[in-house]
């Protein structure tokens, strides 16, 4: 199992990644393995809406030349998704805008293939703006039918210069138990053995389907013998 987290602030050692690494720390006594990336450090464009990924369905954005389509990738893979932003003007970074604009309808194009990973948002705040913040986060998860875990308060936490988040011990708490919470539902669903309603199996053929042109004529049969196993 696998979880990846975005760090939309610019600032390396700061108060995002401090709370990120604390919920990793969770993760990782449970044996789940963990990613951090730092996408506010990093030049990231805007979707131009051209809508080239819904027309190309090929999990890439026509906008090649930053890490976006990598990040595409590393989203897929995991297992759930943890996005961090300071709070900048009452909102998150323009960089994590930017990248959750372009991934949000990259994954849109692609039949929600996030759907049904875990997701879950976490804020750095000196004072005001968290819980909108919080909330355009987790907007990105709903929309793209992810399940998103929370904790005892919202996964929020104070500070101003990198590293004084260490000093709100709710917040510090609150991380704890984000980690805890998101590797227990890592296990549970691993667990589980209630299948995923039939958009799985429509997400499989559609990428075969894309993947080669023999597996064409087999579409239907292939839908058929899957809705069976099922
Ligand atoms: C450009 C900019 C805008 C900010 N806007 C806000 C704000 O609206 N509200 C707030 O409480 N803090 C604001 N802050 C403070 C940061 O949210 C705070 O320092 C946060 O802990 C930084 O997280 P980081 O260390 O992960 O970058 C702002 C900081 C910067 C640099």
């Amino acid at each position: 199992m696998k979880v990846v987290a975005f760090n939309g602030s610019p600032r390396k050692g700061g108060n995002t990644e401090f709370m990120i690494k604390k919920v990793f720390k969770e993760l990782e006594k449970e044996g789940i393995e963990t990613e951090l990336i730092q996408v506010g450090a990093e030049n990231i464009r805007g979707c131009i809406a051209c809508f080239k990924c819904m027309e190309n369905q090929n999990q890439k954005c026509i906008i090649a030349n930053d890490n976006v389509n990598i990040y595409f990738q590393k989203m897929i893979e995991a297992d759930a998704i943890i996005l961090g932003s300071p709070v900048y003007c009452a909102d998150m970074t323009g960089q994590m805008k930017c990248f959750i604009d372009r991934t949000s309808l990259m994954a849109k194009a692609n039949a929600d293939i996030l759907a049904r990973k875990i997701g879950a948002s976490i804020v750095a705040v000196r004072r005001n703006g968290a819980m909108h913040t919080f909330n355009s986060l987790n907007s990105f998860f709903t929309i793209n039918q992810m399940l998103v875990v929370g904790s005892n308060y919202w996964n929020m936490g104070f500070g101003l210069a990198a590293g004084e988040v260490e000093q709100d011990k709710e917040g510090m708490v609150t991380m704890t138990n984000l980690g805890k919470n998101m590797a227990w539902l890592l296990k549970s669903l691993s667990e589980s053995k209630i299948a995923p309603p039939f958009q799985k199996i429509l997400q499989s053929i559609n990428q075969a389907y894309k993947n080669s042109k023999e597996v064409l004529a087999e579409a239907p049969l292939q839908f058929i013998l899957l809705c069976v196993q099922q």
